[in-house]
């Protein structure tokens, strides 16, 4: 049966082009067809090694720890307050947009204080508002300032060097958190030069 031609029907694979979910390669659809390794198969190790390795590639980080969790991009956010923050810690959660908020939501549910600067729909990081969050936090209660690198609602990205500059001059010792999900393999991360003491992402997205 032919079917005619019109903006509803269209022929061949559709590619959506959005931030994500990203369309998967023919490569990738194949390969996922393939039986499973058996988890003794040594392969299974050298797989993990090359991904490990094309990790600190894109992160240009030679002596990172790669951690892989099965898991979305909740669960790398989740995983990251877990392990830095203690029960009734702070973090400081610079405003970028939706994720920035889902992201101090979820921190706010699992028990920990959130310190939040403003956002604006379609603008960066205000970065001026973060040097003030933290020189406002006398006692350092802040254990880690988590940074939403690309805002996939608006896709903007902000200066994560200059945010590194703007923390450092004000001498607090938090840590820098980097959320790469919308953005590893698709902007520059250099993640010594920043030093980020954590960048997560998630395979969904890039
Ligand atoms: C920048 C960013 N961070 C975190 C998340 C959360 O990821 P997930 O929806 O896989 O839980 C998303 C999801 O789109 C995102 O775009």
């Amino acid at each position: 049966m032919v079917h005619s031609i019109d903006s509803t029907r269209i022929p061949g694979r559709r590619l959506l082009h959005s931030p994500g979910p990203t369309p998967l390669p023919e490569a990738v659809l194949d390969a996922l067809r393939r039986q499973p390794m058996d988890l003794g198969d040594p392969r299974v190790d050298a797989n993990i090694a090359a991904c490990e390795r094309g990790i600190r590639r894109l992160l240009k980080a030679d002596a990172a720890n790669v951690y892989f969790y099965a898991t979305n991009g909740h669960g790398a956010w989740e995983a990251v307050v877990e392990n830095l923050v203690p029960p009734g810690g702070s973090v400081l959660i610079p405003g970028t947009g939706h994720f920035s908020e889902s992201w101090a939501v979820q921190t706010e549910a699992l028990g920990r204080a959130v310190v939040r600067t403003p956002w604006r729909e379609g603008w960066p990081i205000d970065v001026d508002a973060v040097v003030q969050a933290l020189r406002e936090d006398r006692e350092q209660r802040i254990v880690a300032v988590c940074t939403v690198h690309t805002d996939t609602s608006s896709s903007v990205s902000t200066d994560l060097g200059r945010l590194r500059a703007a923390i450092d001059a004000t001498g607090h010792p938090a840590l820098f958190v980097v959320d790469a999900v919308a953005s590893l393999g698709a902007a520059p991360i250099d993640m010594p030069a920043l030093r980020a003491n954590v960048v997560l992402s998630a395979s969904q997205r890039p």
